[in-house]
């Protein structure tokens, strides 16, 4: 039976500061803001949604905006990374160069299964992955020649563009576990499970459906500890659904199987839905409508604090909130970047 989830919807994070996130999602990553709103769950507190502007789906990173909590730390509940794809090999090497142009820590071209990847901590620390799919026999002088070049980019290329989402990988100490969970619950199929080359016994399980069998990639680690989402963490990941009907049908699911859920949730751009995986991990389904153009037009997408209806007779106490946080969270551009620990899909 064709799956529910048709992939990834969206990826939200935590940031400690708007400004320094936004310089850098816009101006270093090339990604288009496309809202600029208050988390609906802490309403003094800024959410903002970078992506392709013509689509919910598969492309959005979002942030909450949490100044004052700790930094966090990768392990059960708090994912390790997440992945974009770029559609030609060359925009491998020409991010790496653009990064260093930029003075982001980025690691060398790694060979990964089937990819080229590079990776990049975010002025928060968020570990980035950009990788393509390499077709045919790869070796590694293949990939030391493609760490040799050198670009001189001074602006993101059209072929550079980060597309869509490839994979976000949470952490998981029980494959079997993980594995029928996702295929009970959501119709989600294990893809494959290999050798983690970052990290001895370590495995990368992959989840998926009929059509990309890994957009989630779980980093098995049998004696994982627990992480805490902070500062610079994945707060939940977010996979999509054509509808509320097949949104409805996974609450009946959960609900059945005695697992707690959120119940059907209206954003304004798209219904969520939440629960946690067996590790802890936060997942919401969420719809692939109405969409980002339901209360803006689509080119002035982000461009001001937009809340939704039931939100607005807050607006002047939120403004006023903000603006006191903003004078507390001073932005420092371009930021200071922690450095990335290699290799960098280890725990
Ligand atoms: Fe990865
Ligand atoms: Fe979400």
């Amino acid at each position: 039976m064709e799956s529910l989830i048709k992939g990834l919807h969206h990826i939200t994070l935590v940031t400690k500061n708007f400004q320094v996130n936004s310089w850098f999602y816009t101006n270093i990553l090339g990604l288009k803001r496309v809202k600029l709103s208050v988390n609906q769950d802490d309403i003094f507190h800024r959410h903002v949604f970078y992506s392709n502007p013509n689509s919910t789906v598969g492309s959005t990173i979002t942030f909450f905006e949490w100044p004052f909590l700790e930094e966090g730390y990768h392990g059960l509940g708090s994912p390790h990374h997440l992945s974009y794809f770029v559609e030609s090999l060359e925009a491998i090497p020409k991010w790496k160069s653009w990064l260093k142009y930029n003075k982001v820590p980025v690691s060398e071209i790694l060979y990964r299964n089937d990819r080229a990847s590079l990776y990049l901590r975010d002025p928060d620390g968020v570990i980035i992955e950009i990788s393509t799919r390499i077709e045919g026999e790869v070796d590694a002088a293949y990939i030391s020649e493609l760490n040799k070049l050198e670009f001189d980019v001074r602006n993101i290329s059209s072929d550079m563009k980060l597309v869509a989402f490839d994979h976000a990988s949470p952490i998981t100490a029980n494959e079997e576990v993980v594995a029928r969970f996702f295929e009970k619950i959501l119709g989600l199929t294990k893809g494959y499970s290999i050798l983690n080359p970052d990290q001895e016994n370590t495995r990368i399980v992959a989840i998926g459906n009929e059509e990309r069998n890994d957009f989630l990639r779980y980093i098995y680690a049998e004696n994982a500890a627990e992480g805490y989402v902070g500062i610079g963490s994945i707060h939940h990941i977010a996979m999509a659904v054509d509808d509320e009907e097949d949104q409805r049908q996974i609450m009946r699911k959960l609900s059945n199987i005695g697992i707690r859920n959120s119940g059907i949730i209206d954003r304004l751009w798209f219904k969520s839905l939440y629960f946690r995986d067996p590790n802890g991990n936060l997942l919401e389904i969420a719809t692939r409508g109405p969409g980002y153009t339901v209360d803006e037009k689509l080119e002035e997408l982000g461009s001001k604090l937009v809340l939704p209806p039931w939100l607005e007779k807050y607006r002047n106490e939120i403004e006023l909130r903000l603006a006191e946080q903003d004078r507390e969270n001073p932005s420092n551009i371009p930021p200071h970047y922690k450095s990335l620990r290699l290799p960098p899909e280890s725990l």
